[in-house]
């Protein structure tokens, strides 16, 4: 039944910064956009304006590109010694973590993800991953080195590349900002970061906290604006590395231009991952999993379970429970604490999801849960979970990124076929598996083709434990230290002691 929004009382935190002027962050103070545009920051929990974000065109672009190359030549950052810029990132984590319950209630406010779980998830990770890497600018180590040639004294110096472009996506603001940042820091780079149009509001909030701590102007900027603006930054000629996180078709782009202007780049893009119970495997734990694994924050997740390969014993089973624990979930407001699955972020979103439900009708699966028009609020962008089954691998909807509250159950018989299929897509970000068996576990996770394979879980996360994509799902790692060797050049030096 659907029902008016429910006013949610904000806290006074949020409403400060609500009522601030939305600009941009560059060389430490906040700036209009030169020709003062502006953009609409809805609500997907009501379809409501919360706020008017300022669009950076090419000209603020380059301002904040310029200021944060000054930054980088005067060595505002990288010059400070490493200690100094470990307790400076130390503070931004605590920071976050001080300013958690804020975080979190923007985060459910601008993205519609459920507030608890952007408090225990989102905000907590990206605490995580700035303390992680305020432990990296003490430990960054060349090497001296054992060359052939008499009287020679090699050594290799590990500096930062430079100012790095960082375009995000809607999902998890606040942790993608984290995860772009942090590592950036930790190597010694400045940045500019362009947040998704959507979800504008927590990387704002963000460059406060980090001007707060104590990191310099012009290390961090963040311009906000929509893809042209994240465009016109990395087309930028004074940027040397680009870190991106978003759609496959973006990324491809990013990648092409990044190679003409020989750049760094690295990419974290889309998936189709398959998760495959095992006929071995613990029902209850799986079922569970495979229900987060696709539903959790609403499916736009670059991870989703959304292939799930079931064996033909278990089949009737898994799907009924899973249809099941669909039709039984929450579905409302980011900001109401009972929610469980929030809206989709934006209308374009969501309407791009009910395309995909209608092509799966259309293309012959068969709908058992969700898919429906019902909604908790008029106005938010709500799609209910839906579930499908199909027997073919080729429909649109088993093949293509959703982004979306919608899983295709596929059965399968035997495991040789069932690793064939679970690798047979573009992408390769994730794919798990369910079992008790521990040589089928392993057996599985060397077969998947994939960044991340998990094992009786789906989607963990943490900074010390590399996570990217194969194939069409990206190039580079984050986290760890293949994360921070991406704002990383090597520099060979060469001292003649003759
Ligand atoms: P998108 O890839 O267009 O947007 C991601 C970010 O890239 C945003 O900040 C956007 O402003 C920026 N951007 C867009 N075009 C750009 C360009 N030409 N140059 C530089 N930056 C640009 O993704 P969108 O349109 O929001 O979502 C479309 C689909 O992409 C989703 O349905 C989903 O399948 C996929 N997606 C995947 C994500 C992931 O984490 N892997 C995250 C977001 C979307
Ligand atoms: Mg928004």
């Amino acid at each position: 039944m659907s029902t008016q929004a429910p006013a949610y009382e904000l806290s006074e935190g949020v409403r400060r910064f609500l009522a601030a002027p939305k600009q941009l962050l560059i060389d430490g103070e906040w700036v209009e956009p030169v020709d003062g545009r502006r953009f609409d920051n809805p609500d997907p929990s009501t379809g409501e304006t919360i706020a008017q974000v300022a669009f950076a065109g090419r000209e603020d672009v380059d301002r904040a590109v310029r200021a944060a190359r000054r930054a980088f030549e005067e060595k505002r950052w990288h010059g400070l010694p490493p200690a100094q810029r470990e307790r400076i990132l130390a503070r931004v984590a605590e920071l976050i973590d001080e300013h958690g319950d804020e975080l979190a209630e923007l985060e459910a406010l601008d993205c519609g993800k459920p507030v608890t779980l952007a408090r225990r998830v989102d905000v907590r990770l990206a605490a995580q991953h700035f303390r992680y890497f305020a432990g990296w600018p003490t430990k960054i180590e060349g090497a001296t080195l054992p060359v052939s040639i008499p009287n020679m004294h090699v050594y290799t110096r590990r500096e930062p590349v430079g100012v790095c472009a960082q375009i995000i996506p809607w999902n998890f603001p606040l942790l993608m900002a984290a995860w772009k940042i942090a590592p950036a820091l930790a190597a010694g780079c400045t940045v500019v970061l362009k947040p998704a149009e959507q979800t504008p509001l927590s990387a704002l909030r963000l460059g406060e906290l980090c001007l707060e701590a104590g990191v310099p102007a012009g290390v961090v900027n963040v311009v906000t604006g929509p893809g042209e603006t994240g465009a016109a930054l990395v087309e930028h000629p004074l940027v040397a590395k680009i870190a991106f996180t978003g759609s496959t078709a973006v990324g491809r782009e990013i990648g092409a231009k990044a190679g003409r202007d020989l750049k760094r780049v690295t990419l974290e893009l889309g998936g189709k991952s398959p998760n495959v119970i095992l006929p071995d495997a613990d029902l209850d734990r799986a079922v569970k999993g495979s229900f987060q694994a696709i539903y959790y924050n609403t499916g736009q997740v670059c991870t989703a379970g959304s292939r799930l390969f079931v064996p033909k014993q278990h089949f009737d089973d898994v799907v009924s429970r899973l249809a099941e624990q669909a039709r039984a979930a929450k579905v409302g407001p980011g900001l109401d604490p009972q929610t469980q699955i929030g809206p989709l972020v934006s209308r374009e979103q969501e309407q791009r999801v009910r395309g995909y439900i209608e092509r799966g009708l259309a293309e012959g699966a068969e709908l058992v849960a969700g898919g429906d028009g019902e909604k908790p609020v008029e106005g938010g962008y709500y799609v209910n979970p839906t579930l499908f089954v199909s027997t073919r691998d080729d429909i649109t909807i088993a093949r293509e990124e959703i982004f979306g509250p919608v899983l295709v159950a596929l059965p399968y018989e035997d495991l040789e076929e069932v690793a064939r299929r679970a690798n047979a897509t573009e992408y390769g970000l994730a794919a798990g598996v369910w079992t008790r068996d521990v040589a089928s576990a392993h057996r599985m996770a060397a077969l998947l083709e994939a960044g991340d394979v998990y094992v009786n879980i789906w989607g963990p996360s943490d900074p010390s434990a590399p996570f990217g994509g194969i194939k069409a799902s990206g190039i580079g790692r984050e986290h760890g230290r293949e994360g921070l060797d991406a704002y990383l050049e090597t520099k060979t030096v060469w001292v003649n002691l003759a």
